[in-house]
């Protein structure tokens, strides 16, 4: 039995939900020797339609948790909160921050039909990021937006293979398929989970793009890597400002059965204790 290190230099990873948790995994994978934090907010799930005043205050808010957690770094495993806060998170917190954004840029170098269609939420889609992105990278590109409206509920309730989320799958991806679309980008980390079902609508032409390895590959390159524990196992602690039992139970329905999880504290509390408990 591995005994936990000490999470006094663990990477703090967020997300409104459970997406992020494709992107831990991938962290997990690429840095065994890494202990993280993970917090999902998901009694504030989903920021998709979410004004990005509430979304930057809350990313701020958790930002500040896992600053006080002593997090050596930040991973925003969440487009919606990385287009709306990052860039004031990167002003007001000392630490290397990671955020994601649509893959555009990837999607128009693989693009052969040169239509690229992306899946993300409302905040994400009217981004001014997402239009930077298309302007920067993808000038000889078609780029459909697709705002995906329940989407990520869907996958807040573990409704993967699901009669709903089959017909809001189709709902967004068939009219950008019709449109010539040969590369789908999964806007938000939520769609992992549902990247199966996407690549069977779409079909073995479509090339999906899923961000998860670039995220852990460009974390090892702004943060000194820890070398692997000897003997010990590092630790993953697991926080959410929703029910702890619905975190659990979701991390055990995708492989993870004995991860703790424990209720997010409220943010004054948060930004003064700071504590954690070693888990795993
Ligand atoms: N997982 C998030 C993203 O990547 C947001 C999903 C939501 O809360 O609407 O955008």
């Amino acid at each position: 039995m591995l005994n936990p290190v000490t999470t006094s230099e663990s990477i703090g990873v967020y997300d409104s939900g459970v997406g992020g948790l494709a992107v831990l995994r991938a962290l997990k994978a690429k840095l065994p020797g890494e202990s993280f934090t993970y917090v999902a907010d998901c009694g504030n799930a989903p920021y998709g339609d979410r004004s990005p005043q509430f979304v930057e205050s809350r990313a701020r808010d958790i930002a500040g948790f896992l600053t006080a957690c002593r997090a050596k770094a930040l991973v925003i495993a969440c487009n919606t909160a990385s287009v709306v806060a990052a860039h004031g998170l990167r002003d007001h917190f000392d630490l290397p921050i990671v955020a994601m954004e649509p893959a555009i840029k990837p999607a128009a170098l693989l693009t052969r039909s040169k239509v690229v269609l992306v899946l993300a939420t409302s905040n994400t889609i009217r981004s001014p990021s997402v239009a930077r992105l298309c302007n920067t990278y993808a000038a000889d590109t078609r780029v459909i937006l697709q705002a995906c409206p329940g989407l990520a509920d869907q996958v807040e309730r573990a409704q993967f293979d699901h009669q709903v989320t089959r017909q809001l799958l189709e709902a967004y991806i068939l009219p950008g398929l019709a449109e010539g679309a040969d590369t789908i980008v999964l806007g938000c980390t939520h769609y992992a989970f549902l990247g199966n079902e996407i690549s069977r609508i779409a079909g073995p032409s479509v090339t999906v793009v899923e961000p998860s390895d670039a995220i852990a590959s460009q974390l090892s390159r702004v943060i000194a890597v820890s070398p692997l524990p000897q003997g010990r196992a590092a630790a993953t602690l697991f926080y959410t400002s929703g029910p702890t039992q619905q975190l659990a139970a979701f991390l055990e329905s995708i492989g993870e059965p004995s991860a703790q999880v424990h209720a997010l504290p409220t943010v004054g509390a948060q930004r003064q204790s700071g504590t954690s408990q070693a888990l795993n």
